[in-house]
């Protein structure tokens, strides 16, 4: 359904054209002085300019056509020339029903079926899941959640780091601590490979990591090692494999915790397969030369104002790097899925890799003009110092500690609550926990740093995951205790002031959503969920629902409230976070 904005941009727009001008003028938002109105048009403005009268004259024309609509219950010019609106609460009774009645509860459908692929969580195999890819992961998931409730058909696709460096590194350290296995042998075909455990490649990983940065020596060897991977040499391909099979096992186990899921777990290493056909695009195109030994394009434009190298395709090795993977990737997605838009949810550090492959795969028309190419990049997680979070001991924090750490805050704030039962303790805590992490996340614009407190994100006051959590629990007591759990009655009539306000909250919720998907940011979610819950509480302590004695006014009130809940459990399931049924 349209939004209620778009609505009265219609009635609006209509009045302009009934007095003889553009109905482009029409365009109605929402009021920012609710006690004045609730919704204003400044379209008299441009229309004096453009019909040379007096905006207040033109103003005065649209206010008369509108009064006759009995869908207003004031219409008012203020000069020098706003038109401002207020509609009956019967209009908005009726709106509230149709929303209610609406598949999609009143979010719009913008996204008419278009694909986008969406790149987010970015882990790579062999290094343990960390807090750097806990922001891609919950801002792809939800905006992913969003898309698709607006509409879009969205292909997720988890884009795993397992084709470079790090794996020769594990490799190579391997090689060092087990000579004698089979698979490093020159002469190795297939067979098998002794087993890995996660724990043994979270050890493996640092230490060859920091080894190369020590030893040139095995650091040369590291790149030899992926480069005979790449290359394909049985031994290291078997290797890798177990690699990946551990890896994945761990990481899914880390995803589900977070509720966080993709329809494609592909990596890098699936790009290879048209990384043989990118050569041949950019070689038939003229654009690759070679450089320093390297294979390379030039995607410099004379606008640029900071330097803009050239994007490595190959390296003097032959081997694959960053780039060239994103660019055979474009390939692929291109030809499986067609899509409209690909989505890159990643730390927004990576900004001038993004651009160099964006220029590039347009340059060889990877993809057709139309399609969107674009860095959803985020800021970073610091911790109070202001720096990139990391644990006590200086260390990067890993995913499952940090979850262990947050499930253990919130048992602990929720361990006087009558409300949860002891069996039910863990389960509610771990909820909490993840809802304020994510909650904390979310609410800022995803392009902005912010400050990791797990205090204040557990805060029952405030913007806060805890206290959205809390007032779903609220209503849920209501309804219980009125036995209306399942009701999907709607209010008939509207009494209080207080209910206006929810309602208008609950009319302009539509525009909310059609505001997040355009921003592509779930940052407006959160605001919105918050709003409903103020104002819910508002309501409640304004109107005491469970004393009430007119039947019909009581009615009317649960059937409020059961529909401000479904709309609150609507935004969290965006957000991807698990509501609790009491706490
Ligand atoms: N694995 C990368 C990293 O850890 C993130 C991948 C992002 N996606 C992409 N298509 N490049 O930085």
């Amino acid at each position: 359904m349209k939004t209620i904005t778009q609505i009265l941009t219609e009635k609006v727009s209509d009045a302009f054209e009934k007095c003889g001008y553009d109905r482009a003028l029409g365009a109605v938002f929402v009021s920012d002085r609710m006690d004045l109105c609730q919704f204003q048009c400044n379209g008299s403005f441009a229309a004096a300019k453009q019909y040379k009268k007096a905006p207040f004259i033109i103003a005065e024309e649209i206010k008369n056509v509108l009064s006759d609509d009995p869908d207003f219950e004031k219409v008012e010019v203020a000069k020098p020339g706003f038109i401002n609106m207020t509609m009956t609460d019967e209009y908005l009774v009726k709106l509230l029903a149709e929303t209610a009645d609406d598949a999609h509860i009143g979010i719009p459908q913008v996204g008419c079926g278009d694909t986008i692929v969406m790149d987010y969580g970015g882990p790579n195999v062999a290094k343990p899941l960390h807090i750097g890819h806990l922001r891609s992961a919950i801002i792809g998931e939800s905006l992913k959640r969003l898309a698709r409730e607006c509409g879009y058909n969205v292909v997720s696709d988890v884009h795993l780091g397992d084709w470079g460096l790090q794996i020769g590194l594990v490799i190579a350290e391997l090689e060092e601590r087990n000579p004698e296995w089979d698979c490093f042998k020159e002469d190795f075909k297939d067979g098998k490979v002794p087993e890995l455990t996660a724990d043994m490649l979270n050890e493996i990983y640092p230490f060859a990591s920091k080894k190369s940065k020590e030893n040139e020596e095995f650091k040369a060897k590291a790149h030899k090692f992926t480069a005979d991977l790449q290359n394909g040499r049985p031994g290291y391909i078997a290797v890798w494999k177990e690699i990946l099979r551990v890896s994945i096992n761990d990481l899914k186990g880390n995803y589900e915790k977070l509720g966080v899921d993709f329809d494609y777990w592909y990596g890098e290493s699936d790009a290879d397969k048209y990384i043989d056909e990118l050569v041949s695009i950019l070689t038939d195109k003229g654009l690759l030369y070679k450089s320093e030994g390297a294979m390379v394009v030039d995607v410099a434009e004379e606008s640029d104002k900071a330097p803009m190298p050239p994007v490595i395709i190959k390296k003097s090795d032959n081997s694959s790097i960053y780039a060239t993977t994103d660019l055979a990737t474009i390939i692929q997605r291109n030809r499986d899925f067609a899509p409209k838009k690909i989505w890159y949810v990643v730390d927004k550090r990576q900004d001038l890799h993004f651009t160099q492959v964006f220029r590039c795969a347009r340059k060889a028309e990877l993809v057709p003009a139309d399609t969107e190419l674009e860095l959803l990049g985020f800021g970073t997680m610091n911790g109070s110092d202001g720096k990139p979070y990391k644990t006590r001991d200086g260390g990067v924090m890993k995913l499952s500690d940090l979850i262990e750490t947050v499930t253990n805050a919130a048992a602990e704030k929720l361990r006087t609550s009558e409300f949860v039962s002891a069996e039910d303790h863990s389960e509610i805590a771990k909820r909490v926990g993840i809802a304020a992490v994510k909650f904390g996340d979310l609410i800022n614009h995803r392009s902005k740093d912010y400050i990791f407190d797990i205090d204040k994100f557990l805060s029952f006051e405030g913007k806060t995951g805890t206290y959205l959590l809390y007032t779903v629990s609220r209503i849920n007591s209501i309804l219980k205790k009125t036995n209306t759990e399942n009701s999907d009655a709607k209010p008939a009539k509207l009494y209080t002031d207080a209910e206006r306000e929810l309602i208008l909250a609950i009319l302009l919720t539509g525009d909310v959503f059609r505001h997040a998907i355009d921003e592509k940011a779930p940052n407006y979610v959160c605001e919105n969920a918050y709003k409903l819950a103020v104002i819910f509480s508002k309501f409640y302590h304004d109107n005491h629902i469970l004393g009430e004695t007119d039947e019909a006014k009581k009615k009317d009130w649960l059937a409020l409230i059961s529909f401000t809940r479904k709309l609150i459990l609507k935004h969290l399931e965006i957000l991807a976070i698990e509501p609790v049924e009491n706490m």
